[in-house]
């Protein structure tokens, strides 16, 4: 059987446990795929630079070529360009897309799934929305005939950890960064995590899944855990609550904003009472409850940050999409969020 060709953009704290996830458990996947995925190369910034456990002859600076060499093509980069390049190299190239990159898919998700379908070939990312939590999938595909009303939820692992280490160890702020980056939680630019934007951009791509329609990561109302100090911190602790970074959706029914059906996505702290499930969520775990019509109250749970729970994740949309590759078809109905009505954002 022909081995699947899979390039990797990235070895950092992910992109090195993909590679050796890739390596540990080849005969394994290769018999879950129908054919070995053969891992044709790593594009990295710095070839030079000695990465342990990593193969040198892997690595790369050519990102473009090692682009057109491939039939998977796996980014955990980050950022936007030059990622958002080399994808659509990628699709143009015929090769499939496994992505943990929340940010470009919060801003040039229509795009990039307009061009996998005009290529024909699958754009997954499972891991772009906390880490290991199967999460995607359900929305996009168990929950299709549903209809979601409301989420909830913990999605950023870093900000997650630094609350909670001020709450149960009065660490300042500053120090529980520094562990949260130490732990390999945090983006390389923390801001992105501590300023809210991360989990802006995870809860765009959440509400455009639940709502059915395109939510960009600049129409999320976006506050960040800076602003929060010890001192609310224990006024959290007197009232008998916990600070927590929240993204919440909702759909707003017509009429309660003076306008149209629409839905209102926002982050930002707020205190959640010690009793509510989600007070319970500590370290780098990730939560969303969604609320469905049919389906009622769900929990989605576990650990939403980290090298090796998120190379897990990506490494289920690398069997997904190279299954499609091996057997035929498609993955479902990625592409037709290009065509999407964009609901009005309200405030409400
Ligand atoms: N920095 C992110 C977090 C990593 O802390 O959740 C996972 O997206």
């Amino acid at each position: 059987m022909e081995p699947v060709r899979v390039a990797l953009l990235g070895c950092g704290v992910v992109g090195s446990e993909v590679a050796r996830l890739l390596r540990e458990q080849h005969d394994d996947l290769a018999a879950r795929v129908g054919a070995p995925l053969e891992l044709v190369g790593i594009a990295v910034r710095r070839p030079e630079r000695e990465r342990p456990g990593v193969d040198p002859s892997l690595l790369t600076a050519d990102a473009e070529d090692l682009v057109r060499r491939a039939d998977v093509v796996v980014e955990v980069v980050g950022g936007i360009e030059p990622v958002r390049s080399l994808l659509h190299e990628a699709f143009r190239h015929g090769a499939g897309v496994v992505t943990a990159n929340k940010m470009l898919l919060a801003e040039h998700g229509p795009e990039l799934f307009e061009a996998a379908r005009a290529a024909d070939v699958d754009l997954y990312y499972e891991a772009a929305v906390a880490g290991a939590i199967p999460l995607i999938r359900p929305l996009r595909e168990s929950l299709a005939g549903d209809r979601v009303r409301r989420f909830l939820g913990i999605v950023n692992g870093t900000t997650n950890y630094v609350l909670d280490q001020m709450d149960t160890t009065g660490a300042g702020f500053a120090d529980a960064v520094e562990r949260a980056q130490a732990l390999g939680y945090a983006e390389a630019d923390p801001t992105a995590d501590v300023e809210g934007y991360d989990a802006a951009s995870k809860a765009a791509i959440l509400a455009s899944l639940a709502f059915h329609t395109r939510v960009p990561g600049d129409a999320v109302h976006r506050e960040g855990i800076t602003g929060v100090t010890a001192a609310d911190v224990a006024a959290a602790a007197r009232l008998g609550c916990v600070v927590k970074l929240l993204a919440i959706g909702e759909r707003v029914p017509a009429g309660a904003d003076g306008g149209p059906e629409g839905v209102t996505v926002r982050v930002h702290p707020a205190f959640v009472p010690r009793s509510h499930p989600l007070a319970g969520v500590r370290g780098p775990f990730n939560a969303v409850f969604v609320e469905a019509e049919a389906a009622g109250e769900l929990m989605f749970y576990g650990p939403g940050a980290g090298g090796t729970p998120t190379a897990g994740a990506v490494l289920g949309d690398v069997v997904a999409v190279a299954r499609h590759r091996v057997h035929g078809g498609r993955g479902p109905g990625e592409s037709a969020y290009a065509d999407l009505p964009a609901l009005p954002m309200s405030r409400v």
